[in-house]
């Protein structure tokens, strides 16, 4: 997804710098039903792991949001991991979000994914004129290397680059990020190289949206992808795994279940693994009965969750948080007549497309979302 990081993002990256998990108390306040499964007892070695995206600062207080994060087998660092939140200023790394992200899941364990080493999004100014400069990869192997290493055997699967395609303004499919401007499209190809040099034992990850509907625009997403794996794959570079964001939207109708699963199959017989990355539900009409809204949201979450229960190939399910309040869809709302009154979540017009609403209730999608855990 395009968009700009909003500014209650940013407060929130720098909120969450000061804090320890050492704050954090131990039961939870109060219970709520744990996320996918039976989350009191996370199964790491499950054939298909379930998740969510997390922010540090909700690893500190003893929270119901807590308690469910606990329940997930693998976390992912909502935006707090992206370059530009851990090297803000050149040659001064904060590692402070991912220790806190680590060594919540290593208490509880949990599996960690890094997310994610390239970005255009979130990638700090000063490397974007260092590489569009120099045009030296050396930029790229210091960047990696402040992570890798570090993290290696902590962080097994790293999505390497995240939001490469663009079929439809881009150069040969490739998006017209710095990086594809500084290196060229091989920088794909090189970023899993360099990355496997500095972690060998990392699983490697690419990581797009747009890949699920029957439309014109995400079959050519989907055809490019295809061919950037099989370029990669026949070139000996190592790639273990696609991420499909899954963040889906209502006013585009419902998945293609068929052409979703073929995509999935011809991954997999290249020899990738698939993950459903940042899994939500963008709405289209939020002047309807909650029942109604949360009906559809979990419909279509069920369409994906479908074909992910039929495909072996797909090893994990990440939700892109799991309370609506602290959703970034809130910030991607169609405009109502509600939203022009007030904000979303002042007024009670708040996007629903996680599993848990914004005090905590599971929703149907939660249900969907744990009947699919509990085939894992
Ligand atoms: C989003 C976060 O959810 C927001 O809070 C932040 O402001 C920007 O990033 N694709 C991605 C995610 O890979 O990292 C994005 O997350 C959503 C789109």
């Amino acid at each position: 997804m395009l968009f700009t990081v909003s500014r209650r993002g940013l407060l929130s990256v720098m909120a969450a710098a000061p804090m320890t998990l050492a704050m954090a108390s131990a039961g939870p306040a109060e219970t709520v039903p744990t996320p996918f499964g039976d989350g009191a007892v996370p199964k790491p070695q499950a054939a298909r792991l379930f998740g969510a995206a997390v922010r540090p600062d909700q690893l500190v207080d003893d929270t119901p949001l807590l308690h469910a994060i606990r329940g997930c087998q693998l976390l992912v660092p909502e935006y707090h991991g992206q370059w530009s939140a851990v090297e803000w200023r050149r040659g001064n790394p904060w590692y402070g979000n991912y220790d806190a992200i680590c060594d919540f899941a290593d208490k509880h364990g949990q599996q960690v994914r890094g997310h994610s080493l390239i970005w255009e999004q979130m990638t700090p100014d000063w490397a974007r004129c260092e590489m569009l400069h120099g045009k030296d990869w050396a930029t790229i192997e210091r960047h990696f290397a402040t992570l890798l290493p570090r993290y290696s055997g902590r962080i097994r699967e790293w999505i390497v680059v995240n939001e490469m395609i663009d079929t439809e303004h881009g150069d040969r499919g490739f998006r017209r990020t710095t990086f594809q401007r500084a290196y060229g499209n091989d920088y794909v190809r090189r970023a899993l190289e360099t990355a496997h040099v500095l972690d060998p034992q990392a699983k490697l990850m690419i990581n797009d949206y747009s890949l699920c509907y029957d439309n014109p625009v995400d079959e050519a997403r989907r055809t490019q992808m295809l061919r950037l794996v099989e370029r990669i794959k026949a070139s000996g570079t190592p790639l273990d795994m696609v991420g499909l964001q899954g963040h889906l939207e209502l006013r585009k109708g419902r998945i293609s279940q068929p052409k979703v699963a073929r995509f999935i199959q011809d991954l997999s017989a290249m020899g990738v693994e698939v993950a459903i990355t940042e899994l939500d539900v963008l709405e289209d009409d939020l002047d309807r009965p909650v029942a109604e809204r949360d009906a559809r949201v979990a419909e279509a979450a069920q369409d994906l969750l479908d074909v992910v229960a039929d495909q072996t190939a797909v090893g994990s399910v990440v939700t892109w948080g799991l309370s609506d309040t602290q959703s970034w869809l809130q910030d991607r709302l169609p405009v109502t007549k509600a939203a022009q009154a007030c904000s979303p979540v002042d007024c009670g017009k708040m996007n629903r497309g996680l599993p848990f609403d914004g005090e905590m209730q599971p929703k149907p999608m939660h249900a969907a979302l744990q009947r699919v855990a509990a085939m894992a």
